[in-house]
Parts: C-alpha cells; structure tokens; sequence
C-alpha cells in the first residue's frame, strides 16, 4: 500500500513537472550551468553581461539566443547542456525575480 502511494506521488511529481515549467529548478540551474557568473545572481546584470529579469526575452527568442550566443561574448549552450525543458525552467525563474524598487522610492538617491 505505502509503496502504491509512494509510486502514485512520484508519478504526480513528474507529470507536473513535465507540464509546468518550475522557478526554483530553475534557480538551480541557473547557478549551476554559472549563468550567474556573467549575470549577477539573480540575473540582474553586471559589466560581465546584460540583466536577464524580471522581463526575459520572450521564451522561444530566449532559448534561440542561448543556444547561437557563438557570434556575442556568451558562451553557446547546445540543448546537451541545457534541455528545452530546463531553459524553461530557467526562463520561468528569472521571470519571477522581483522587480527593482523605483528611484523616487530609494531615499538615497532623492535627497531625503
Ligand atoms: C561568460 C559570460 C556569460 C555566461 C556564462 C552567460 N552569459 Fe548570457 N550573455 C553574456 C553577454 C556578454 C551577453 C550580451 C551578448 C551580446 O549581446 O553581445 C549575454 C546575453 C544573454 C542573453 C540576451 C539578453 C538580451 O536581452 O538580449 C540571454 C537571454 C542570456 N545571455 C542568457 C544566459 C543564460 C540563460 C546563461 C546560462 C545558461 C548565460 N546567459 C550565461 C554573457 C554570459
């Protein structure tokens, strides 16, 4: 019985997971495949490389610019590396990413 119910919760993880893209996994994949190197932790940008969120390129141009980076200054990742399924992972975090205070909320930069 405990094994039917472990089999049957197993099977629910995996099917959802197929269907809905996952922002933690994508987390996850984000510092392991070193995205993060070039652009920040949270994907906000550094000298090294543009800020990815909270508003990615659209999915498909997304994973299309990953996977031609070969003419920019970003390394290519072919879908060996990174799955469709795992940039859209990826994708899904970055859109989730909390947008950045606006300047006239940040007291430091209004004087007051
Ligand atoms: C070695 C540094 C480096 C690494 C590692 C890296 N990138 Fe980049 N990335 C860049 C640079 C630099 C650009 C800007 C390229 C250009 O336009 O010439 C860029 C651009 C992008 C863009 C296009 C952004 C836009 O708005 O046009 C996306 C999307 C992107 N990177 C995603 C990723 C993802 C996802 C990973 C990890 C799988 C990753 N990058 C790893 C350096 C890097």
């Amino acid at each position: 019985m405990m094994k039917m119910i472990l089999s049957l919760a197993a099977g629910t993880i995996l099917s959802s997971a197929a269907f809905a893209a996952d922002a933690k996994r994508g987390q996850e994949l984000f510092i392991k495949a070193g995205c993060y190197q070039c652009h920040g932790t949270v994907g906000q940008g550094a000298n090294t490389g543009p800020r990815l969120g909270p508003d990615p390129l659209a999915l498909e141009s997304f994973i299309s610019f990953v996977r031609n980076a070969a003419s920019t200054n970003m390394p290519p990742y072919s879908a060996k590396i990174l799955s469709d399924a795992e940039m859209a992972d990826i994708h899904t975090y970055l859109a989730s990413v909390p947008k950045p205070p606006a300047r006239k909320d940040i007291p430091l930069l209004n004087n007051k």
